[in-house]
Parts: structure tokens; C-alpha cells; sequence
């Protein structure tokens, strides 16, 4: 049985030894699961040329984890509880059988068409059933997941099937986010137009919308499906065979696809899922975030299947019919384990209390939040009316490339401190270091947060540009993983984590790279140059603010911003539009012409006193003119 810590004594000493003994440690956990062959070698590798191993030598499938093995003992017990968007259409239960059953029957259908170990799949669907019946067939047979938010506008799915060389599609007619439909077959098809290289696109139907199904290469999911057997033998994979890719922005460049591996996914996602949320069998456990990003990934489908936990998926948005909707959902199903973002929460928060008039909320047990830092007062909120203040809440701090959670406290188990995400799970050694790479060795620290050691999550590469990789995330402080992230300790060992410390935005919990909207916007053909930031927002922690200089100036100021946000929209997705934009005569810049994004961010804060020195700018004399632009 895998080990639930319960008490902080229990934490403390474990932790010792998790770090003492990594890989005692590490083994004593892997142990609770099914491998087809034992590993041989539990850790390997080290950072410098970023080419950790886990488990080496293990043979496993992580679907017969997640599905397979827990059928003996409670095949009928639901693994999968499916709210709809509209509140009147019916609901779906699938219980572990059912699901094995569909994977199966999946799988054979993905053989059938050729997709073989190792290949490529993207996937671009709504949040039903058969996207996590999708992956988890992928996972089966051994090819590689690539999903892609259905938030993501053609030009985004088509730039990440060309990077991951996909071969085959997934995807549905569309769907229904609140009132409003969604075309989704329709914006994978202007995709596929630059995409040669798929094969096959499947096509779910989810919502009888009309679909121009292109011959020879669009196939109907319920046709494929059609004869094939619902037994089939989960593919041996390596325990570092791949497992998915998953898109991220960063600093620089396009976004970068990170590579997660099979067994070392596995074991984390698994044991972070147990000890984080303090999961207890027969609880219903309930992630908000959409499987298209890491979080739905590992808290929505692996971790809580591979734990044989019942995972509700929730396909609309928490103000349709009303912002009630979710309150509803927790007593309609009885969730015990709710985890969200603390977008999510300011939102509500700002409706007022009426949406919760009439709401029960009793079986809510725990309370988690996951994507971007806390602010007290949405901290307090929530447990105050959604915790009723008797639900610990757990501020789970981590990334696309941890896999799983580095930081957070256990739910009941360690203390909890509103806005800090508190202590490192078990296996994790972070670090505080100044600017220059030092260590800050004081309990009491400040600068930018990394981790010392690998953990069986961390992610193993860049997809097909491993020096990427290894630039971004283990040259700026030698030796150790950079997180991109500046952090804070007390004096208590708690971790706060502040923000990025580098050209990433994170809007609503979603990352965003500045350089990627820039980009966007020079498309625009009035625009000379752009430089894009943050700034502090309300309710979505982040705003982007984007400084456009232009040459010709446009005539007409309000068309042309109209223009920008579509151009954004069309080429990132509707997520990553400006929230404000100003035109300004030129753009900060040193003598050598790199543009002085540090004063621009001081000036969307607001910081109009903090630009420091600008006489030794080429241009000085814009500065005075952004900031009375941005005051007025
Ligand atoms: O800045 C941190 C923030 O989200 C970034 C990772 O984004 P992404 O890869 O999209 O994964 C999000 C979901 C795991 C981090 O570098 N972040 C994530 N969780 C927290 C957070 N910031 C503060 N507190 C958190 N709990």
C-alpha cells in the first residue's frame, strides 16, 4: 500500500528520508504498482547534460495502472462522473469496467488505422469522456499524446502538429462553452491545411454540428470504433518510453514541447495525487482546470485513475446557466476534494454571496488551488464560504515540466499560511538563489526559486531539441533546475512563490510568453514595433499591457486595436488578448537597442516613480510620453 503521511511528524521524517535515501525512497513507492518487468536501476543521470533517468529498465503500461488493476476490486465503481454543459441534458457515469472497456475498444480502433508505438497524436477536443478515453487509448498502444487546449486558434494547433511531426488528429464537431458553440472540427480543418503530414483526423460526434469531412482523410470515431473488440493488450513500454507532449510558452521562441516519460510520470502524478489531497477511497474528487494544460493531465485523468479515485470532469464554465453552477455541481455530486484556480475563485468572489444562497457545500472536505499565487483575500474568501472554515486548503505550487506538485502542504497534515504555497512534497529540495546563482542559505530568503535534485515527474526534454532544454531550464544557475519563478522563505521553511522572474505572463493561471504575443502583433502591417508585459489585474492576477509603436500611424485608433486583439485571437487564441494597448512614438531602448521592458513594466504597474535612470537611454524622451499616455 502506498504510504499516506498523516501527521506533520510523519511529514518531517519522511521527508529526511525521501531526501536522505532518494532512491530507497523512491523505490519503496514505485513498488505499489503493476510492472510487466521489474526496473533495474532506480536513478541515473544529473543535470549538466539534463539526462535523468527513472526506473531504467522497467517494463509497465501506465493504462493497466490507471484502469486495468483496479477492476479485480471495484470494477463497478465510477471513475468517471461527466457534468455537461447544459444542466438539462443527461449526465454520464463510467465506471472502471466501462472505461476499460471503451479504452480497449479505442485502441483497437488507433491500431486499425495504423498508429503505431511512438508515433505522434494530436488531440483538440471538448471536455467529455471519450478526450480522456483518447489519451488514455494513445498512452495504451504506446504513441505519444499531444493535446492542445481547445482554446487554441488554428494557427496554434497547426504550429504544434508541425513541431511534433503528428501523424493522426482527434478531435469532435464542436461543442457548447455556456451559450455559445464552438467549432472545433472547423478550426482543426484550417489547421490541417498547412499539416501534410496527418493521415487521419477522427472525428467525435459530440454535438450534431455540421462537419464537411474531408475524404480519404476525416473518419468518424463511432465507424472506426465499429468491430472492434473491447479487449486489448496494453503495449510494453520502457518505463522511459514517452508518454505525452505538452506545449508550454517560456522566455524565447515558440512554445516548447515538453516531454513527459512513462514511469516516473506515473509515480509521482500517483503519490502527489494520495498525499497532497489526502485522498480517501469512495471520495469524489473534482478538478476545474481544462485537460488541455498539465493540471487536467495529472489531476484530472492520471492521477486520480491511477489512485482508482472517481474523477468528475465538468465540460462548461462556471457561469452558465449562472455563477451558482459549480455550487450546484459540489452538492449534486457530493464532492469531497475541489480544486480550482485562484482565478476562478476572484471571480466568484466577486458575484457576492447570492450564487450560494441554498448551496450546501457540506461534503466538501478539501479545498485546493493550482496556477498562479494566491492573494489573501481570495485565500479568505474561500474558506470562509466555500470551506465553511473547516476544509484545509492546499496552495499547490508546480509546472508544466514538474509534472506534479514541488510545493504545497498536505491537506490536514502540515500547516497552511494564506498566500504561501508552503513546504516541498517528498523527494523535493528547493533552493533560494540571489541573481548571481548563490545560494541564500538564511532560512529567511528572497530571489529566484530552483530545485536542487531531479524527481521522478521533472519533465525529460524539449521535444526534438533537447540543447533547448537544457539552455532554458539548466545553464542559468549551473547545476540545479531554474524554475522561472522568484520565490520567498520564512522563517518557518515555507515557500511563497511571488511570480516569474522572466518574460512570462501568467494570465488567468495560463502562461504566456511575451515575445509569442509580440509576435502576433508585428503582424499587423501598421505596426513597426511592440513590447508586451504584465500588470497587476484584478481578477486575473495578470493583464497583458502591449506598447505598439506604428508606422503609418492608423487612422482610426479604435479600428486599428479592434484589429490587433483579432490578430491575436486568430494567431495565439482568444486567451491571450491584450487587456490594454497603447500607441506610443517608440519604444524604450539601451544604446544597443534592446527595448527596456523594465521601465515599461514599472509604467503598467502604475510604479510611475520607479523607472530609475533613464538618461542613459537612446531614447529618454518616450519615456515621459508612455507614462502620460498610461496615466491618462
Ligand atoms: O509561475 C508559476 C505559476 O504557474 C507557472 C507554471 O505554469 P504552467 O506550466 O502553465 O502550470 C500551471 C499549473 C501547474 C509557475 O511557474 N504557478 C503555478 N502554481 C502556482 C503558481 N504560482 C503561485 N502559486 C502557485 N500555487
Amino acid at each position: 500500500m502506498l504510504q499516506r503521511i498523516s501527521s506533520l511528524k510523519e511529514y518531517q521524517t519522511t521527508y529526511k528520508n525521501s531526501i536522505e535515501q532518494s532512491e530507497n525512497f523512491w523505490s519503496e513507492v514505485a513498488d505499489n504498482f503493476l510492472w510487466k518487468k521489474k526496473w533495474e536501476k532506480v536513478f541515473s543521470g544529473g543535470f549538466e547534460k539534463a539526462d535523468y533517468k527513472w526506473f531504467e529498465g522497467g517494463k509497465l503500461n501506465i493504462t493497466e495502472n490507471c484502469i486495468d488493476r483496479h477492476l479485480e476490486k471495484f470494477g463497478n465503481k465510477t471513475a468517471i462522473l461527466w457534468e455537461p454543459n447544459n444542466p438539462t441534458e443527461q449526465n454520464r457515469k463510467i465506471s472502471y469496467n466501462e472505461l476499460h472497456e471503451a479504452v480497449c475498444q479505442f485502441s483497437n480502433a488507433l491500431e486499425k488505422l495504423g498508429i503505431k508505438k511512438g508515433d505522434t497524436v494530436c488531440i483538440y477536443m471538448p471536455m467529455i469522456p471519450e478526450l480522456a478515453i483518447a489519451m488514455l487509448s494513445c498512452a495504451r498502444i504506446g504513441s505519444i499524446h499531444s493535446i492542445v487546449f481547445g482554446g487554441f486558434s488554428a494557427q496554434s494547433i497547426a504550429d504544434r502538429i508541425q513541431d511534433a511531426e503528428c501523424k493522426w488528429m482527434i478531435t469532435a464537431d464542436g461543442c457548447y462553452r455556456g451559450d455559445k458553440p464552438l467549432y472545433l472540427k472547423k478550426i482543426v480543418d484550417e489547421a490541417l491545411e498547412k499539416c501534410p503530414s496527418i493521415q487521419k483526423s477522427i472525428v467525435l460526434n459530440r454535438s450534431n454540428f455540421d462537419c464537411n469531412m474531408k475524404a480519404d482523410r476525416d473518419v468518424w470515431w463511432s465507424d472506426i470504433m465499429k468491430d472492434c473488440s473491447t479487449k486489448h493488450e496494453a503495449a510494453t513500454m520502457d518505463s522511459e518510453d514517452p508518454l505525452f507532449i505538452l506545449y508550454t510558452s517560456g522566455s524565447t521562441g515558440k512554445p516548447k514541447g515538453v516531454l513527459h516519460t512513462t514511469a516516473g510520470y506515473m509515480v509521482y502524478s500517483t503519490y502527489t495525487f494520495l498525499n497532497v489531497f489526502q485522498y480517501q477511497p469512495e471520495q469524489i474528487y473534482w478538478c476545474t482546470a481544462d485537460i488541455g494544460w498539465v493540471t487536467g493531465h495529472s489531476y484530472i485523468v492520471y492521477g486520480p485513475l491511477l489512485n482508482g479515485a472517481t474523477t468528475l470532469m465538468y465540460e462548461g464554465i462556471p457561469q452558465f446557466p449562472d455563477w451558482g453552477r459549480w455550487w450546484e455541481v459540489i452538492d449534486k455530486y457530493k464532492v469531497n476534494i475541489f480544486y480550482t484556480a485562484p482565478t476562478a475563485i476572484r471571480s466568484l468572489e466577486a458575484q457576492g454571496l447570492k450564487f450560494l444562497e441554498g448551496k450546501s457545500l457540506e461534503s466538501l472536505r478539501v479545498l485546493g488551488t493550482v496556477g498562479e499565487p494566491i492573494n489573501e483575500e481570495a485565500w479568505e474568501w474561500y474558506h470562509k464560504n466555500i470551506g465553511k472554515e473547516k476544509c484545509p486548503i492546499v496552495d499547490t505550487w508546480w509546472q508544466t515540466e514538474t509534472g506534479g506538485i514541488l510545493i504545497s502542504s498536505l491537506a490536514g497534515v502540515t500547516p497552511v499560511k494564506p498566500s504561501f504555497a508552503t513546504l516541498p512534497f517528498l523527494g523535493v529540495e528547493p533552493l533560494i538563489v540571489d541573481a548571481n546563482g548563490k545560494e541564500i542559505k538564511e532560512i529567511i530568503a528572497e530571489g529566484n526559486l530552483c530545485i536542487r535534485k531531479s524527481w521522478p515527474g521533472q519533465a525529460r526534454t524539449v521535444y526534438k531539441d533537447h540543447e533547448r532544454f537544457i539552455q532554458t531550464y539548466f545553464t542559468t544557475y549551473p547545476g540545479m533546475y531554474f524554475t522561472g519563478d522568484g520565490c520567498k522563505r520564512d522563517y518557518d521553511g515555507n515557500y511563497r512563490i511571488t511570480g516569474r522572474v522572466d518574460d512570462v505572463i501568467n494570465v488567468s493561471g495560463h502562461r504566456i510568453g511575451t515575445a509569442e504575443v509580440e509576435n502576433a502583433i508585428n503582424e499587423h502591417l501598421d505596426v513597426y514595433e511592440s513590447a508586451v508585459v504584465g500588470f497587476p489585474h484584478f481578477i486575473k492576477g495578470q493583464g497583458i499591457f502591449a506598447f505598439v509603436s506604428c508606422e503609418p500611424q492608423p487612422k482610426d485608433i479604435i479600428l486599428f486595436k479592434q484589429e490587433v486583439l483579432n490578430i491575436v485571437a486568430k494567431i495565439i487564441g482568444p486567451f491571450a488578448k491584450p487587456d490594454r494597448i497603447e500607441i506610443v512614438s517608440g519604444l524604450p531602448k539601451t544604446r544597443s537597442g534592446k527595448i527596456m521592458r523594465r521601465i515599461l513594466r514599472k509604467i503598467a504597474e502604475g510604479e510611475f516613480d520607479k523607472v530609475g535612470d533613464v538618461t542613459t537611454l537612446l531614447n529618454p524622451e518616450v519615456v515621459e510620453e508612455i507614462k502620460k499616455k498610461v496615466k491618462g
